[in-house]
Formats: C-alpha cells, sequence, structure tokens
C-alpha cells in the first residue's frame, strides 16, 4: 500500500485530499475494523467510550472526524494489555491497528507491511548510527537539559527510576534548545523519519537509563504510535534493556527495536558508575496502519485533551 501512496507524490496528495474531505465514518470502522481486532475484548464499552467522545468533539469542533483515545484522564480512557495480549481497559484507542508487542526483520531482513507506511526508515537511520554516536559522545550535554517529565507525577517517577530524556519533539512541538545539543542528530532523524505522516506524537528524544536503575512495569496507553530505540551507548559488561510483554532484550549498541508501549514492559540497568549509564535514541511516531484522515483526527483530539 505505501508503495502505491509514494509512487508519485501529485497522487499522494490527492488521496490525502481526499481523505480528508470525506474523512471517515466511526460506525463503518468499528463494525469493519474492531471485528477483525480480537484484542478488543470489551466491545460494549468501547462503543460507548466512542460515542461518548464523539459527541465532546463535536460540541467542541462540529464535525463528524472524531478520534477517541488516550492520555488516561477521567473522561479519555487509556488502553492497557496484560501479558496474554487482551486489552483489560478499553477505553480510549483507537480501533483495528495491528497490535503486537515487538515487530522483528523477517528472514529476508524485511521490516512487516502495514496499512499506509512502512519501517524501511528504521534501516536507513541504523546506517546513520555511526554519525549519531560520534556526535554523542563529542558533545557535553549540561546536567539540566536532561529533564524528566512535564507532570509533578511523572517528574516523581523520573527521580526514582534513572529515566530522562533530551527531548527534540515533545507532542507536536519542536525544542530548539535541545535540538542545539545534538543538531546532526536531529538532521539525521528528520532527513530519514521526516514528515508528519510520522513525527509528532509525544516524543523524539535522546533517553537515558541511569545504571542502577529501572522503570517498573506500566503500559504508555496510546495504541495509536509506535516506538523506535536505537541504541547510542551501552555497557558490554552488565545486564541493561528492556522486557516488553514477558520478553527480555538485552539493549546492545546500534540493535533497532520497534514495539508497542500499550503491552507491559519495564527497563533495567544493572550497571553501576555513569559509565554504565544506557543512553537510547527514541522515536515515537504514527501508527502505520493509520490513515492521514485518521492521524489528523487523533491529532486534534490529543490537542484537545492534552492542551499541546
Ligand atoms: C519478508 O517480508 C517482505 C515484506 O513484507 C516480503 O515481501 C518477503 O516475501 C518476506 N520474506 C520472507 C522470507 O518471509
Amino acid at each position: 500500500m505505501s508503495h502505491h501512496r509514494h509512487a508519485t507524490s501529485c497522487l499522494f496528495l490527492l488521496s490525502s485530499l481526499l481523505e480528508l474531505a470525506s474523512c471517515f465514518n466511526w460506525d463503518q470502522l468499528l463494525s469493519t475494523k474492531t471485528s477483525a481486532n480480537v484484542a478488543f475484548a470489551d466491545l460494549p464499552r468501547f462503543k460507548y467510550m466512542i460515542d461518548y467522545h464523539r459527541k465532546r468533539s463535536q460540541e467542541l469542533y462540529g464535525n463528524d472526524c472524531t478520534p477517541n483515545l488516550l492520555q488516561g484522564g477521567s473522561s479519555a480512557g487509556p488502553l492497557a494489555r496484560r501479558s496474554s495480549g487482551q486489552v483489560v481497559r478499553s477505553l480510549g484507542t483507537f480501533p483495528g491497528l495491528s497490535a503486537s508487542p515487538r515487530y522483528y526483520r523477517n528472514n529476508s531482513g524485511s521490516w512487516p507491511d502495514f496499512a499506509y507506511d512502512d519501517l524501511k526508515w528504521v534501516d536507513e537511520l541504523e546506517s546513520r548510527l555511526d554519525e549519531i554516536k560520534m556526535e554523542f559522545e563529542s558533545s557535553a550535554i549540561p546536567d539540566e537539559m536532561w529533564e524528566t517529565f512535564r507532570t509533578k507525577k511523572g517528574q516523581e517517577f523520573s527521580a526514582t527510576t534513572g529515566w530522562s530524556h533530551v527531548s527534540f519533539l515533545d507532542n507536536f512541538k519542536w525544542k530548539p534548545k535541545q535540538i542545539a545539543t545534538l543538531p546532526r542528530t536531529y538532521d539525521i532523524v528528520t532527513d530519514i523519519v521526516g514528515t508528519e505522516r510520522r513525527l509528532g506524537p509525544r516524543h523524539i528524544a535522546v533517553a537515558r537509563q541511569k545504571s542502577g536503575t529501572g522503570i517498573p512495569e506500566h503500559s504508555d496507553l496510546i495504541n495509536t504510535m509506535l516506538t523506535l530505540h536505537m541504541v547510542i551507548k551501552a555497557p558490554s559488561k552488565c545486564a541493561v534493556g528492556i522486557t516488553i510483554n514477558g520478553e527480555k532484550h538485552f539493549w546492545k549498541v546500534g540493535d533497532p527495536i520497534v514495539f508497542d508501549t500499550t503491552y507491559p514492559h519495564e527497563t533495567f540497568n544493572e550497571g553501576e558508575g555513569d559509565e554504565d549509564d544506557v543512553v537510547v535514541l527514541l522515536v515515537d511516531f504514527w501508527h502505520p496502519d493509520l490513515s492521514i484522515c485518521e492521524i489528523e483526527a487523533v491529532r486534534k483530539f490529543w490537542r484537545m485533551n492534552s492542551g499541546v
């Protein structure tokens, strides 16, 4: 599908405009997609949520292009999965997206296909690892540049988990000061991952897991994006990594992984001293099963609910 879309930019633009103009119909989406998605165990509740948010969005926007998801909170709800993949809270999700804890290259080295985009850019990004590594090694990033999360709860979380980041992009906003600390890395990421088709949600960041720390198991509750980790710095002599849906993955320099943070995941760094800190390039990107129209809708809703 993506190959056809990118074949000529004119056609691509035209189809995007048409999609935006017609937007989509939630009832149709539910009937065609949700029944195929075995993870949606709580369909009546999910439908209730759709109706709730459709109503709220219509009050605010007066149109029918209404996404439903994310951000937790008392009204917009999250999605969480059990280790089995079962959805335990289906309030606040986008239906019908491919759901897998991790995505792997197949035996020929190809990433799986999705409805509207592909992951070929991951290979391209990997081919630029040396440049990214070199820039990081030669940069002295000031301590205060390693941020925690925006909310008070998020900051407390970071303080105890040893996770922090220098983010170039924070929920649709580019951050010049952070970009200036690693300009080459920013150029490479934007050249390769590039478009609004992919970037916008949550973060593009260089993230650090301090030695001797780890993030306990949790779900990020947002099923409209996937996350890439590509390791920039990791010790070779101690166990460092991320467990996704019960499967342990050891971080090694390079070695990009793509995963779905709605599945339970936790990080670990059994190192001892600053030299054992792990640093990863983290890229959140719109789920490649979302159409342009759906992205626009989700983005609108995201902004509405988070004030960004
Ligand atoms: C690997 O995936 C690509 C893209 O989906 C596909 O064309 C190819 O046939 C697959 N190869 C194998 C060996 O599965």
